[in-house]
């Protein structure tokens, strides 16, 4: 099974899958842990061009190229035959991360994404994307904070809020189109009460696909 989390900038995605890979890992599941962008040697240093804040000239046309290559080369090395062999891969972001920041965010056009999203993956799509939904302003002001904290403050997270707004309205989108493949999460949540929605949400579906990944 493959599940993929999405969110805006400061959704709690990191803590919440780190609690969660482990609460699996516990219950005897074989768990392949990944992110993007990165995952691999290759894409760990596709992330670092990706988001140096000296940077800032990226175009848009480049930005969406080096997300794509990073994703193909972690669903060619690792994501597939991790699949193949029955684990349960979780991606921190995956794919609808580019429709949402690069299509929605930059106003890139939608149909060229996917077109350049499905030769990156080879069409490989998530069983289930849980998305953890959180205003722009409080998850602005979470990442803000942690930064001060020494967590990363990357190229993304410094772009304007109106393009952070745009992100969010674009998950939204989204999910409307596709809504069985989603589940969303309140993210301004306590943290427990996040995490046990996320246990709900994939243990029901893993009890209900293939016992060869348990
Ligand atoms: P994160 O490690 O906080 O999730 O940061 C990843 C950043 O990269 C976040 O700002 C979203 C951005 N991003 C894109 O813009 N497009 C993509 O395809 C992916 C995977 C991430």
């Amino acid at each position: 099974m493959f599940i993929t989390l999405e969110g805006p900038e400061g959704s709690g995605k990191t803590t919440q899958v780190a609690l969660l890979v482990r609460d699996l890992r516990e219950r005897g599941y074989a768990v392949f842990h990944t992110r993007e962008p990165g995952g691999t040697s290759i894409g760990d240093q596709i992330r670092d061009v990706l988001h140096d804040l000296k940077n800032e000239q990226m175009h848009p046309h480049t930005e969406i190229l080096l997300y794509a290559a990073s994703r193909a080369q972690l669903v060619n090395e690792e994501i597939r035959p991790r699949l193949a062999v029955g684990e349960v891969v979780i991606c921190d972001r995956y794919a609808d991360s580019t429709l949402a920041y690069q299509g929605y965010g930059h106003g890139l056009d939608l149909g060229i994404l996917r077109q350049i999203l499905t030769f990156a993956t080879g069409g490989l799509q998530p069983d289930l994307t849980l998305y953890l939904d959180i205003t722009v302003e409080e998850g602005l002001r979470r990442r803000h904070a942690a930064a001060e904290d020494g967590a990363e403050w990357n190229r993304m997270d410094a772009l304007s809020l109106d393009f952070h707004r745009r992100v969010r309205e674009g998950y939204l989108r989204l999910i409307a189109e596709a809504p069985s493949r989603w589940v969303t999460i309140d993210a301004s949540a306590p943290r427990d009460v996040i995490q046990a929605e996320i246990r709900t949400a994939i243990l029901a579906r893993l009890t209900t696909s293939d016992p060869l990944s348990r």
